[in-house]
């Protein structure tokens, strides 16, 4: 098999988007991305709904990626797929069809860690993109996710720290909706806050002991808060939009960059990569900028296509591991839970 010229089809589809990629080695040829937005008519990804609409997807996005990647299918070499960890009916579309494929094609099948590939998306050639030297630390940030992780090597990676229950995409979209606005709020919440008063409340941040992260005290007590001024000021929401998002934001990147100091004291390493849709936050990258001139750590954020949940970083994992020639066989299935390492 020609270990040269590599040429991997990715599919991604552990929660509400359908993606698949084709990669010519750690080139990305192709990208789509199916989003469903099905799911804002109620206020957070319904699972079964999620399923379905993969189903739907999967035969026309895969077909898109090849004929934008110019690639025949029989010039593939192998066939990459997330096995989890993600929502079990979703990832179930995306594994049987690249079983399925793999058999039909006679390929090698390789499972992608969804996690992992959140991490090695930073190795995805891009120009002008500053690859990080090993060892270093990933933070993954997301509506589904939230972990530090030391990075030892391409496939040889460490969980640090991780959430105890909300992801910190979850607790912007949890706060935005106790605000009113329409899921998923995150974004709204950051460009609410870019003209607000960071100072102007004060939430608590959680005490958690060590790496890991928890962000459900603080969606209670944005409730509890929003609750009582409401009583009082039935427009109290509308008047302090601006300065209880940035509040709200202010609180939670101080809660993710103590973590994230706290790694870095512990590790003594300073490269830090994030991940994940939170990656595109205005005040996190500003905390990191900060933190590049104060602290002189080097920061690494990719590209917003490979932040969110996309085929292309399930298709990097692939490349390292069919180099490794780490294949799986048709046994395997897919697992709504899968712990890096
Ligand atoms: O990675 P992603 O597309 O999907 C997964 O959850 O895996 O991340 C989506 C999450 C949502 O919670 C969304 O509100 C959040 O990322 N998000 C943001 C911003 N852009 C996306 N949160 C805060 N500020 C943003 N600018
Ligand atoms: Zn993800």
């Amino acid at each position: 098999m020609n270990k040269e010229k590599i040429y991997i089809l990715a599919i991604e589809s552990s929660c509400d988007d359908t993606s698949a990629a084709v990669l010519y080695n750690s080139k990305k040829l192709s990208n789509v991305v199916a989003s469903q937005k099905i799911h804002e008519a109620y206020g957070g990804i319904v699972p079964e709904l999620a399923s379905r609409a993969h189903q739907q997807n999967i035969v026309p996005v895969v077909d898109r990626a090849l004929t934008m990647a110019n690639i025949d299918k029989n010039q593939l070499s192998a066939i990459a797929f997330t096995r989890g960890p993600g929502l079990l009916g979703s990832l179930l579309v995306g594994t049987s069809f690249a079983k399925s494929l793999s058999l039909g094609l006679n390929i090698p099948l390789i499972e992608v860690n969804h996690m992992q590939a959140h991490i090695l998306a930073h190795f995805i050639d891009e120009e002008n993109m500053d690859k990080p030297e090993f060892p270093f630390l990933a933070m993954t940030i997301s509506g589904g996710h939230t972990q530090l992780v030391l990075v030892h090597d391409y496939l040889r990676m460490e969980i640090l720290g991780q959430t105890l229950d909300d992801a910190v995409g979850e607790a912007f979209d949890k706060s935005a909706k106790i605000l009113g606005m329409p899921y998923p709020g995150g974004p709204l919440v950051d460009s609410h806050a870019r003209k607000g008063d960071p100072l102007a409340f004060k939430f608590p941040k959680p005490k958690v002991k060590g790496l890991d992260f928890s962000f459900s005290g603080l969606k209670t007590s944005i409730l509890y808060f929003v609750q009582k001024q409401t009583a009082a000021n039935p427009n109290f929401v509308d008047e302090n939009l601006d300065d209880l998002c940035a509040s709200i934001q202010y609180t939670i990147v101080n809660i993710l960059m103590d973590k994230l100091k706290a790694t870095v004291k512990q590790t003594g390493i300073r490269r830090v990569a994030i991940g994940g849709g939170v990656a595109a936050n205005s005040g996190i990258r500003n905390a990191l900028a900060e933190a590049e001139r104060e602290l002189g750590w080097k920061a690494y954020i990719p590209k917003f296509e490979y932040c969110t949940d996309n085929a292309a970083m399930i298709g990097i994992v692939g490349y390292y591991k069919f180099k490794n020639e780490d294949y799986s066989d048709y046994n395997i299935a897919a697992t709504a839970r899968y712990e890096i390492g």
